[in-house]
């Protein structure tokens, strides 16, 4: 690979690159009178056919509990080619149509970033359940007047990533669950590369690495080590304009370079970054990655996530009794970031519930919009929201 160059869309999946997170609303039951399939299936329209729908297609298409109804683009021939990839009956080329046209239940928006809030309002309003790519909304505010919608009318709504549904997280948990790093002081989690080449709106107002990339990490840290009370942030532009395919150049006016400092609370301190301008000396791969990207740190052990979060597969630990680093969690698991819509899919199809909520969610969209407040004001922003922790 060419790290010198932005990485691109091909490239980036070719190697599984990419993510997933979701937000819930309460039990499923609550939403019994929503417009809901029979016969054990729920009925699904996607939103969004670029680089992102195509490993969502295939992992939808493979869900048994999954009946794929719908397509739609604002770029038609982008619909029509999905659906025939897919032999999904409709496409559509507004989102108008695609709610007025052959009904379904759930909603996947798959496009732009700056899109998300005011497509999942329309959704909701039109009585759908909602899948969102990250962010779920663009602020706090946002978000809970989305979840209150939705509220309203008896559906539910979630939101990428789904980092806390990987097994790496899950022993992450339990280590901390059973006190087994001693008293909890610090955390580390970076992530980047050279930026997407394919859409300009990664790098417009309502962009930024933070909630395409510093998102998986700041998920996976707040779900470990419990919601933020406090924020402090700095973040800058590397690369002031990007040349985008089939655009041409962009001035960049969101955030490429990000570093976050969080307080959890009881003295546990930890830090995220993420930016568009990060060599690696590796691909940007799932699988083939021995890296560490997420380290925690206690009084009586510390660990590493071996990969990224939402590519995990190990964790490095050691204790004060075992001060050897140990490898865990590597037995291969079919979690794969991709999998959120049909996770919620199968949870409206069966009652069975995801671990990732809609108030973890939008903890995270606030840690965001704080961070680029801190950078602005040079203040250390309280952070409001909550969510129900610990998972384990
Ligand atoms: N590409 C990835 O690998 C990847 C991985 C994980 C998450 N994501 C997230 O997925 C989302 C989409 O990213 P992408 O890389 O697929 O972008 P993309 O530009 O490839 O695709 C977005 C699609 O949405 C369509 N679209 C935009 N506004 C629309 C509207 N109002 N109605 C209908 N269609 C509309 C665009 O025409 C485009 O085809 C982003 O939130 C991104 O952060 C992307």
């Amino acid at each position: 690979m060419d790290t010198t160059r932005p990485i691109d869309r091909r490239s980036l999946l070719r190697r599984g690159a990419a993510l997933s997170a979701a937000v819930t609303l309460g039990p499923l039951h609550a939403s019994a009178d929503a417009a809901q399939s029979v016969a054990g299936k729920t009925k699904v329209g996607v939103i969004g056919c670029g680089s992102v729908s195509r490993p969502y297609l295939s992992h939808l298409a493979r869900s048994p509990l999954v009946e794929l109804v719908s397509v739609c683009d604002i770029l038609p021939e982008r619909a029509r080619q999905a659906a025939d990839r897919h032999r999904i009956p409709h496409h559509y080329p507004h989102v108008d149509q695609m709610l007025a046209g052959t009904p379904f239940d759930l909603f996947i928006n798959l496009t732009d970033m700056q899109e998300h809030e005011r497509l999942n309002e329309q959704a909701l309003e039109a009585g759908r359940h909602v899948w969102s790519e990250k962010p779920i909304a663009n602020s706090l505010a946002g978000g809970q007047r989305l979840l209150e919608l939705a509220r309203k009318q008896r559906v539910r709504l979630w939101g990428a990533p789904t980092v806390v549904q990987s097994p790496q997280f899950a022993f992450m948990a339990k280590m901390l669950g059973e006190g087994k790093l001693g008293r909890m002081a610090a955390a580390h989690a970076s992530y980047g590369h050279l930026g997407p080449n394919w859409a300009a709106f990664f790098y417009t107002e309502g962009g930024g690495s933070l909630p395409d990339l510093g998102v998986y990490n700041l998920t996976t840290l707040t779900g470990l080590l419990g919601p933020a009370q406090s924020v402090v942030a700095m973040t800058s532009v590397v690369t002031p304009t990007r040349q985008i395919t089939a655009r041409g150049e962009v001035i960049v006016t969101a955030e490429d370079n990000a570093m976050i400092l969080m307080d959890h609370g009881n003295g546990v301190l930890s830090h995220v970054q993420s930016g568009f301008n990060y060599f690696t000396p590796h691909e940007h791969s799932s699988t083939q990655q021995d890296h560490h990207t997420i380290t925690l740190i206690g009084t009586a052990g510390s660990m590493s996530l071996v990969g990224y979060d939402w590519a995990p597969h190990a964790v490095d630990l050691a204790t004060h009794e075992q001060n050897r680093f140990q490898r865990h969690a590597d037995a291969r698991s079919d979690y794969v970031w991709e999998n959120g819509a049909s996770l919620v899919a199968e949870c409206l199809a069966t009652g069975r519930e995801p671990l990732f909520t809609p108030e973890h969610a939008l903890h995270v969209v606030e840690i965001m919009t704080a961070a680029n407040e801190s950078h602005k004001t040079g203040r250390r922003i309280p952070i409001r929201s909550t969510f129900k922790w610990p998972f384990v």
